[in-house]
């Protein structure tokens, strides 16, 4: 479990109701989760890891270094969120990447899948760039989404209906660098 007095440190003074993943069940996870990605590809197979920033930014850099895959990132930038902790619906794309998608199986890579605004934004307008495949990869699932435009291939973990902060994962810009996941 993370020192409290550390993690007093980090937030500023601000409590957490409680750790929902510590780092280590974290790293275990994104292990097996890069290397099911990993069997998933034929070796050869060249893959476009495209994370959505910013909330993917810890789990991308930690993701790709388990993926024994020829593979290039690149990110794409949404803001889907304003300040509050419920999804305002809609989504404006900030950033999006140069990169070559012909020739490439291309993974979506998310921070937690909550409404799926985001996504049934996104997938249509990847599609249209001629990706050999389209995929997502999210750390954080809560399953509230009545019909998801698609759903996620690879999932870190089934996540509880509350809102979570730390590893990548925010409110008001605040807690992304915690280590572990916590719920405000
Ligand atoms: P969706 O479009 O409603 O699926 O929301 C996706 C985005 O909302 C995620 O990429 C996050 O940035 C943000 N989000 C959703 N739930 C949470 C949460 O519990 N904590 C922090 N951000 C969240
Ligand atoms: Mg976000």
């Amino acid at each position: 479990m993370p020192d409290s007095t550390l993690t007093l440190a980090r937030t500023g003074g601000i409590e957490l109701a409680r750790i929902v993943y510590t780092e280590e069940q974290i790293a275990a996870r994104v292990e097996e989760m890069g290397a099911e990605i990993s069997a998933a590809f034929p070796e050869g197979d060249r893959l476009l890891v495209l994370g959505l920033l910013k909330g993917s930014f810890i789990f991308l850099s930690d993701l790709v270094r388990q993926i024994t895959r020829p593979l290039h990132v690149d990110f794409l930038v949404a803001a889907s969120y304003g300040s509050g902790t419920t999804s305002s619906g809609k989504v404006d794309l900030l950033y999006n990447p140069n990169a070559e998608f012909v020739g490439r199986h291309v993974i979506l890579v998310e921070d937690i899948v909550d409404s799926g605004t985001t996504l049934s934004r996104l997938v249509p307008m990847l599609e249209e760039r001629g990706p050999l495949s389209l995929e997502i990869c999210t750390l954080l699932h809560k399953h509230v989404a009545a019909d998801l435009i698609r759903e996620p291939r690879w999932v870190g973990f089934d996540a509880p209906h509350e809102f979570l902060i730390g590893y990548g994962l925010d409110h008001a810009e605040d807690y992304r660098h915690l280590p572990f996941i916590g719920s405000l």
